[in-house]
């Protein structure tokens, strides 16, 4: 059969797969039930509650807040344990921008490590390199739903007395040696944007164990204003905006409170995630054992003592091990424009290294260079800090010069059924077939770039 990109019949009308979330009547009902109530808002208010306390329970924690969005849950991850200006947290050179943003915005500075070119996961083999006697924090990434190398990062973080934070922005009931990822640290943050396996539409959650952390990240969430969870004993139903906490700020703070609506879609969807995330699993599995048979692809690795949740789905690609004389980026665009034409959902998620973005290479950090320039800092701090953002990152260049995203932000794989599943495989299997027709492709300057 004739390949799509060469004039071909496609192999199924893209319109085929299914967006995400996916709005079932019990979400409708949940999201009606607060419009019903009439209280919409309100850190103590009823739904917020209890999502707090069913995500803590589904994980295995003590404490969860609800926030706006993942970033914010990561800033307060950071503020609760008093990272600020004149410290230093190292995040993997492969996340999405959020991950060290958050730690921008607390005014300290993020220091890149590399990751492997396999998995995209933090390299705990790198991290020992860049810490420094400003260091505070590790921030480990739990990129696409798998769970880091989280036993030798806790090691490591340990010997030098620094602070764990886990991104689990992607990672919702993930585990590593049985036990749910963002428990592991002194706080951890997740993500409830719509494309999330967890979606509120936006949200975040951040959750902790620790009590204090809790009560400062509350507080920080609250424009800095004192208000102890105790207050959720007062609180009135039928008065839901009128608290007796007092309005004094202690400390900055800003807004970074949930609202009910997306509170109750939550929690609507947190009761179908176990079967979902059963769901994601078994259709990654499927995908693998059909694609690993192919020549030169790579389907994500699967570490034995961990269960990934798939939020992405990537797949390596080798052009010597295909038989393909093209460089790693020709084959990968090449598959990719063959992939879409055959009706695919195929992204790159990411193009650089994060810290290639003009953010971190032009450091205007707020106007005046804060915080990558920091009042006490020497000149060597600086020096360092520039260097670590104008290294060369490989095992990122790698995996992104080699790898493509099966499925979209709008369409992820946890949204297809098992149909659409096997279409990717067939169509995956129709290019591989006549994949040395790329090579014609790319030699005419018939595969688009991808940025
Ligand atoms: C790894 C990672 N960290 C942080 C975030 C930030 O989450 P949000 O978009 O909800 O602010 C995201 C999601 O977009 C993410 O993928």
């Amino acid at each position: 059969m004739e390949l799509a990109i060469f004039g071909g019949k496609p192999l199924f009308d893209s319109a085929r797969h299914r967006k995400w979330p996916i709005v079932t009547e019990d979400d409708r009902r949940a999201v009606m039930r607060v419009l019903e109530r009439g209280v919409l808002s309100g850190s103590d208010a009823p739904e917020a509650r209890a999502l707090q306390e069913e995500f803590a329970q589904a994980h295995g924690a003590r404490h969860a807040l609800l926030t706006h969005s993942g970033t914010s849950a990561l800033q307060l991850s950071l503020a609760a344990l008093g990272i600020g200006e004149g410290d230093e947290v190292i995040v993997p050179a492969y996340s999405f921008v959020a991950t060290p943003l958050s730690v921008l915005l607390q005014g300290a500075v993020p220091i890149f490590v590399d990751v492997s070119p396999e998995s995209g996961l933090m390299d705990p083999h790198a991290i020992e390199a860049v810490i420094s006697p400003r260091t505070k924090a590790i921030m480990p990434v739990h990129v696409h739903g798998c769970p880091c190398d989280l036993e030798e990062i806790q090691a490591i973080a340990k010997r030098h007395g620094l602070l764990l934070i886990e991104d689990a922005a992607q990672a919702h009931l993930a585990t590593y040696r049985g036990r749910f990822v963002g428990t592991f640290g002194h706080g951890g943050a997740f993500s409830l944007q719509s494309s999330k396996n967890l979606s509120a539409g936006e949200g975040g959650i951040y959750l902790t164990n620790d009590s204090d952390a809790l009560e400062r990240a509350n507080q920080v969430r609250n424009f800095g204003q004192d208000i102890r969870r105790s207050d959720g004993e007062h609180y009135r139903i039928e008065r839901p905006l009128d608290g007796h906490r007092s309005l004094l700020s202690l400390g900055i703070g800003s807004m970074y409170r949930g609202n009910e609506m997306m509170a109750a879609f939550a929690r609507s969807q947190l009761r179908r995630l176990p079967d979902l995330t059963n769901g994601v699993r078994s259709k990654a599995a499927r995908l693998s054992e059909a694609l690993k048979a192919l020549p030169g692809v790579f389907p994500p690795a699967l570490p034995k003592d961990r269960s990934p949740v798939f939020h992405k789905y990537r797949v390596r690609l080798d052009p010597q091990l295909a038989g393909l004389d093209l460089s790693h980026r020709e084959l990968r665009d090449a598959v990719i424009a063959a992939l879409r034409a055959e009706g695919c959902e195929v992204v790159l998620w990411q193009s650089e290294p994060l810290p290639h973005h003009p953010l971190f290479q032009k450091m205007v950090g707020f106007g005046k260079g804060f915080p990558f320039f920091q009042k006490d800092a020497s000149q060597s701090d600086g020096e360092r800090i520039q260097e670590n953002y104008r290294a060369n990152y490989p095992g990122v260049r790698s995996l992104l010069d080699g790898s493509i995203v099966l499925f979209s932000q709008s369409c992820p794989l946890i949204a297809q059924d098992d149909e659409v599943v096997e279409l990717y495989i067939q169509a995956f299997y129709k290019v591989w077939e006549q994949r040395h027709r790329l090579v014609d492709l790319v030699k005419k300057g018939g595969a688009p770039q991808e940025q």
